[in-house]
């Protein structure tokens, strides 16, 4: 890189490109675009529900029909891509409803498939909502008369859940669920079933992190004893996390995510600039509650902020954002 001239003689001055509107956004980096943006909903059983998420303002848990109104109005604001995550009314040990083809994900996905030609459907695949114990896999005791989540075993229940995904619909699966090797259960799923075209996004560095604590009021998915730290990675760790996107995409991963979005920047900068994938970040619900929260209370011009913290994850690397503030974002981008 060329040495700034010295500061005697300011030959370089950069507020020379910030004097007005129009030059600074002339010389602007980075954009952000509707495009880019992936909206998060959550259906469950019943109709005409749209239950408020209390930690999560403008965040509803929808019933089938109010989830097309939904993203009927949505689309009209500009998004183009929505995330699903299906609620169940019964749960079990094995999270059956989460790969059967009347599950409430599969009929929410067909409801939308047949409303909405155009729109991206991209699904969470994870056994967490599923299941009794809220773990993302099966359980069994180990060696040491320990419950674990047991990897291999959920490997074929993730795998027939992203099927029944695609099946029903879905454009995109979006494994969220850390297992190992679960991204290369998913692709020979799909291809021996004839899907070769279907899209994998992989939550390649997921981390087990505190900042999703209000998605689990929202999904109902909170483990009924432990955490997830046995499968989802250390908040401590970059190098690892280079280490599990490489292997998803040697897997067949299409898309590669990083998640939480902002106290994870380095990361997603690292991922982007080593593998040149395309790239999400997952602005979480505790980031999401947090600007929210601070809004709500007159403490942050809200907007901007929301604005802020989405453009510097796009600056960060980040090709798709996945975000509670789609809609408004779109508001935003096109006023
Ligand atoms: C399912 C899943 C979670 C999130 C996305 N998919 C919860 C978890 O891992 O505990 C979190 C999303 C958010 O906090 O907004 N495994």
């Amino acid at each position: 890189m060329q040495s700034v001239p010295s500061a005697h003689f300011p030959i370089y001055r950069p507020r020379r490109l910030r004097q007005r509107e129009l030059l600074r956004v002339l010389v602007q980096e980075s954009h952000l675009r509707a495009e880019q943006l992936i909206l998060p909903l959550f259906v469950v059983e019943g109709e005409d529900r749209k239950v408020p998420v209390k930690s999560m303002p403008g965040v509803f848990q929808l019933s089938i029909d109010n989830l097309i109104k939904e993203v009927r109005s949505a689309i009209s604001m500009g998004v183009k891509s929505i995330l699903l995550f299906g609620i169940p009314v019964s749960k079990d040990d094995r999270g059956s409803e989460a790969y059967s083809s009347e599950g409430i994900t599969q009929k929410a996905i067909r409801a939308l498939r047949k409303e909405f030609k155009n729109l991206i459907i991209i699904t969470d695949v994870c056994l967490c909502e599923y299941t009794n114990h809220g773990h993302c896999g099966m359980l069994k005791k180990n060696d040491r008369n320990e419950v674990i989540v047991d990897n291999d075993s959920t490997l074929e229940l993730l795998a027939q859940t992203a099927l029944s995904h695609i099946q029903a619909g879905a454009d995109i699966v979006a494994p969220s669920d850390m297992m190992d090797g679960r991204v290369r259960a998913i692709r020979t799923k799909l291809d021996e079933n004839g899907y070769q075209n279907a899209v994998i996004m992989s939550y390649a560095a997921k981390f087990a992190s505190s900042f999703y604590g209000p998605f689990r009021d929202a999904a109902d998915s909170a483990p009924q004893f432990g955490d997830r730290r046995a499968y989802q990675m250390n908040p401590a760790n970059g190098d690892e996390a280079l280490r599990e996107v490489q292997m998803d995409i040697e897997e067949g991963a299409d898309i590669v995510m990083v998640k939480p979005g902002l106290p994870y920047l380095d990361i997603l900068y690292r991922v982007k600039e080593t593998f040149k994938y395309p790239t999400a970040a997952y602005m979480v619900s505790g980031e999401y509650a947090m600007i929210k929260a601070a809004g709500l209370n007159g403490w942050i011009d809200e907007e901007r902020v929301m604005y802020e913290a989405h453009l510097s994850m796009v600056r960060a690397g980040a090709d798709l954002i996945i975000t509670y503030a789609a809609k408004e974002l779109c508001q935003m981008l096109i006023s």
